[in-house]
């Protein structure tokens, strides 16, 4: 509690001070009660609305929303957004603090519903009698038995996009190595996701919950066997926001770049970090910082909130700036993932059906009970619905997530690289040291035109974003190692484009610039020369080969570096492959998932 005041107050202490900050808190307090107020009484109604019109929908748009976040399908009911004037309100805005650094009262911070509190000293049911091991909770209990599972094996790191943050065994295809004698890490460019979350606005799971919770008001609801604890259950997740699972894993990632990285930041500085105004998005920056330089972060460093809202441009959220991004072209992804959740699913909607009375129960309702698993988990500490699926069908689960990603947000998507097109180019700035006041992108010009906001002189940058956003920016760096083709009529094995190894909760990109002596060879050993400069792309923790979606970078390098001048030339060729305004605003048909393989609209 004392650090979020803390927080509150000491957020930007160079732009008022302190002996005005008491009353500016005070003003804030008022305004976070008055807006928290008619924040409450409209969402109420506006979910209600939202539950309903949802329901009445297309069947198919069940899974649209389900896992994958956020859903530019579906605005946020956002009262800030209804009401333009709002934001702008003189009363709102802590004096002196432009709009782009004003962290409280937040601006644009989406649904902020909280879930019920949990209990897992009470709910946990997992036995270890005796001769079994004793596996403690670490906080979530992850080790409830699951039909087929090895024990090297969980059920958590199958979830896709929803998988709490983990580092996968398996690696991109190289091997990690440590830095070569005499060489130094120069620079690091960090694109983290926000941690575990609430279910996004309008998901299956809250749709789950409602049609359960209008059978049993109807008295004709009843479940047996293993499926007996629905008679006594209810939907009760918030919305949208971090659950402690996430504030953990951004507090993680904070200590953990602080052991990777502390010496590139230089104390007397203060760094700009950015992110989006959306709640989750500045809570995981803020728990980042917390994690990376103590509780006293707001010395060390600023952070920069970018509007994320429709009618914004912004790098960090970039389907808001591309109408295509929303609309039936974009949703092969979806549609292949439908297709094979119907298939892989069969068995066990049979089972829902057979232990369910009162409902008429689909395979959507079985997909949505599937992912109330990843969702309960993380919010309660222990999901019973996890258990009603084997492993295999949890292998399935994440793949329907994979084949969700490739078709709607990266290389067999029409705006795939479209969408992450702005962080490229914002990459492509650093590396080159310039500001961007061009455009032909979602970029907010305004801010990266200036190092007041898109800063040059940095070591260390760190950047906040959503799992689909980052998704498309590997995809507009042109990582075809990604890009394969993924059959939405069976399970293909070992894939490279498996979510929950590239996007889980608090997944991060770090990007290291590093220099050499002389330069180095494919096996890492030094060649007489000049010294020379490598782009290091780690991704949760592991080495991703830059040879193999670059061949000019060197398929056999054993590091997976690429030699810095290399790729910056190959990314710049990577620009125009996004066809940035046909792809966002042209006129094309919607082809069938699996035509379109290089994330952008065929020609
Ligand atoms: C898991 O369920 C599938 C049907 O969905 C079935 O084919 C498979 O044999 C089951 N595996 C185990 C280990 O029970
Ligand atoms: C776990 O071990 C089994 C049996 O040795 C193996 O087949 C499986 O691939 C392993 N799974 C993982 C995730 O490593
Ligand atoms: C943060 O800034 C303060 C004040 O300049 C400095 O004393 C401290 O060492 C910095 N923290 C870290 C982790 O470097
Ligand atoms: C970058 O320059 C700004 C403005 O001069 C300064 O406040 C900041 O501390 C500098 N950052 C670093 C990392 O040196
Ligand atoms: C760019 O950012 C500035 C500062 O947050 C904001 O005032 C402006 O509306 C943004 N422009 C667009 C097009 O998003
Ligand atoms: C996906 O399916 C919907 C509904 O059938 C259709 O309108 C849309 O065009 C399809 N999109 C793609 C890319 O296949
Ligand atoms: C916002 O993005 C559009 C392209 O979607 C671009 O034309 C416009 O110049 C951008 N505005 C700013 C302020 O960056
Ligand atoms: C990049 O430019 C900034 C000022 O715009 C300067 O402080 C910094 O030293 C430059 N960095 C490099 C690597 O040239
Ligand atoms: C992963 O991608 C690489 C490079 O495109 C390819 O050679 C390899 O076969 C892929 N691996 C799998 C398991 O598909
Ligand atoms: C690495 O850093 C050390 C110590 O600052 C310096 O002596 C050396 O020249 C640097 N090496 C390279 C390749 O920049």
């Amino acid at each position: 509690m004392s650090w979020l005041h803390a927080t509150s107050e000491l957020t930007h202490p160079s732009f008022h001070s302190a002996s005005r900050s008491a009353h500016v808190l005070k003003l804030a307090f008022l305004t976070v009660f008055v807006l928290v107020f008619f924040y409450f009484s409209s969402i109420l109604f506006l979910d209600r609305v939202l539950v309903l019109g949802l329901a009445a929908s297309h069947s198919q748009t069940a899974i649209q929303s389900g896992s994958r976040e956020p859903q530019p399908g579906n605005p946020h009911p956002n009262p800030v957004d209804q009401n333009e004037g709002l934001p702008s309100s003189p009363t709102l805005t802590a004096e002196n603090v432009p709009q782009y650094f004003q962290t409280t009262p937040e601006l644009w911070a989406g649904p902020t519903a909280t879930g019920r509190a949990p209990f897992l000293a009470q709910t946990n049911p997992v036995s270890f009698m005796p001769d079994a091991t004793y596996v403690p909770n670490n906080p979530l209990e992850t080790a409830a038995p699951i039909m087929g599972q090895n024990q090297n094996e969980s059920i958590f790191h199958l979830m896709g996009n929803l998988s709490p943050y983990f580092p996968n065994a398996e690696g991109f295809g190289v091997a990690e190595y440590p830095l070569p004698e005499g060489a130094n890490i120069s620079q690091v460019q960090m694109l983290s996701r926000h941690g575990s979350r609430y279910p996004t606005t309008g998901s299956n799971v809250a749709r789950l919950g409602a049609k359960i919770a209008a059978a049993k008001q109807a008295g004709t609801f009843k479940a047996s066997g293993l499926y007996s604890f629905l008679n006594d259950w209810t939907y009760a997740l918030g919305a949208e926001i971090l659950v402690p699972r996430g504030r953990q894993e951004l507090f993680e990632s904070g200590i953990l770049h602080y052991y990777q990285y502390a010496q590139l930041y230089n104390p007397n500085s203060k760094i700009i970090v950015r992110t989006t105004t959306q709640d989750r998005m500045l809570k995981s920056a803020e728990y980042f910082m917390a994690g990376f330089f103590g509780l006293e972060w707001t010395n060390n460093a600023t952070i920069e909130v970018i509007i994320e809202s429709p009618g914004f441009n912004n790098s960090l959220a970039g389907y808001y700036g591309c109408k295509n991004a929303r609309l039936g072209v974009n949703r092969g992804g979806e549609n292949a993932s439908v297709e094979w959740m119907s298939t892989y699913l069969e068995d066990a909607t049979t089972r829902f059906k057979s232990h369910i009375e009162g409902i008429e129960w689909t395979v959507f309702d079985t997909y949505a009970a599937q992912t109330m698993c990843p969702y309960e988990t993380v919010a309660y500490g222990y999901s019973v619905f996890c258990n009603l699926f084997n492993y295999s069908e949890w292998e399935s689960f994440g793949y329907s997530l994979d084949l969700t990603f490739a078709g709607s947000s990266a290389f067999q998507s029409p705006t795939g690289r479209a969408i992450g097109l702005g962080y490229l180019q914002e990459t492509i700035a650093r590396m080159e040291n310039h500001t961007l006041g061009y455009s032909g992108s979602q970029i907010n010009t305004t801010l990266d035109s200036s190092t007041e906001t898109f800063p040059l002189n940095q070591t260390l940058y760190f950047d906040f974003s959503h799992d689909t956003n980052i998704m498309s920016i590997l995809t507009a760096f042109g990582l075809t190692q990604f890009s394969q083709f993924l059959p939405a009529t069976n399970f293909p094995g070992p894939h490279n484009l498996t979510v929950a190894h590239l996007e889980p909760f608090g997944a991060r990109l770090d990007i290291e610039i590093i220099k050499t002596p002389s330069p180095l060879d494919k096996d890492r050993k030094y060649k007489k020369g000049k010294p020379a400069t490598y782009v290091h792309f780690v991704l949760n923790q592991r080495t991703v080969p830059l040879g193999w979606s670059f061949d000019e970078c060197g398929r056999d390098r054993l590091d997976g570096w690429c030699e810095f001048d290399t790729l910056l030339k190959a990314l710049k060729k990577e620009v125009k492959k996004a066809k940035f305004d046909y792809a966002c605003d042209g006129s094309y048909p919607a082809e069938e998932y699996g035509k379109i393989t290089d994330g952008a609209p065929l020609d």
